[in-house]
């Protein structure tokens, strides 16, 4: 096993979905792959591997925020081999144009975090991308699905709470579409080790517009998320 892991080589596909909640890697294992299998239950970050339409595909928890989105990365990828990982998870929105359960997908990944900042001692500030080959394949899945994918750039903030939501209206102004914790620190650490990543969202808040998406919308939304995902993962 690996630090945070609990699996043996092997035991995880090359193509991995990211959830930030393990028991929404649980519901996605359960409810799309055929005969998964739980290789991990290390600190309850639950990780299983099926197929999907035949191809091996791992989910796995990731947790919340870039410390811990990091620390699976980074094994995933240098322990087990990983080459292709796509974050699935919620954000909250900040520009007018989008809805609760619109499906959005991060060209790129601006942060407040400074865990990027450190690997350059401040003097560079990196800015974390999708990989182009990930982005167009699922903007062509879900062209073929009929669902609308908003493609665009994001926000990865350390903090849930803030206590600045003026900066929210700046990023709003530069085209920033959403919000949300992991994809800076995910794109980045792919990047560094040679492996593709990918972040797809579903508008689980409307931050400006004080909305939050009800428990039977967000099935329906995140359904659609997840197909897109394990369709592209395979492609
Ligand atoms: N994920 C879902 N909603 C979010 C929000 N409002 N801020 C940060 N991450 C989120």
């Amino acid at each position: 096993m690996s630090v945070h892991i609990g699996a043996q080589p092997g035991d995880i596909a090359e193509r991995v979905l990211l959830p930030g909640d393990p028991m929404r890697a649980k519901w996605i294992a359960e409810t799309f792959l055929q005969d998964p299998v739980c290789y991990s239950q290390v600190r309850g970050m639950l990780g299983f591997t099926g197929t999907w339409q035949g191809v091996p595909v791992s989910v796995q928890g990731s947790g919340m925020g870039m410390p811990s989105a990091s620390i699976y990365t980074h094994e995933l990828i240098n322990d087990y081999g990983v080459r292709s990982l796509i974050r699935i998870g919620s954000c909250g929105a900040i520009i007018d144009d989008l809805n609760l359960g619109d499906v959005i997908a991060a060209i790129g990944s601006a942060t407040d975090s400074n865990m990027n900042r450190m690997r350059f001692d401040g003097l560079i500030d990196y800015a974390p991308v999708a990989d182009f080959s990930l982005l167009r394949t699922a903007a062509d899945v879900a062209d073929r699905r009929g669902i609308a994918l908003r493609v665009g750039p994001i926000l990865a903030a350390d903090a849930f709470y803030t206590d600045r939501p003026d900066l929210y209206d700046s990023l709003a102004d530069y085209g920033v579409l959403a919000v949300e914790m992991e994809s800076a620190a995910i794109y980045t650490i792919a990047a560094r080790y040679g492996a593709r990543a990918l972040t797809i969202l579903t508008v689980s808040d409307h931050i400006k517009r004080g909305e939050k998406m009800a428990a039977d919308q967000r099935e329906q939304g995140f359904s659609d998320m997840v197909r897109i995902g394990l369709d592209t993962a395979i492609a």
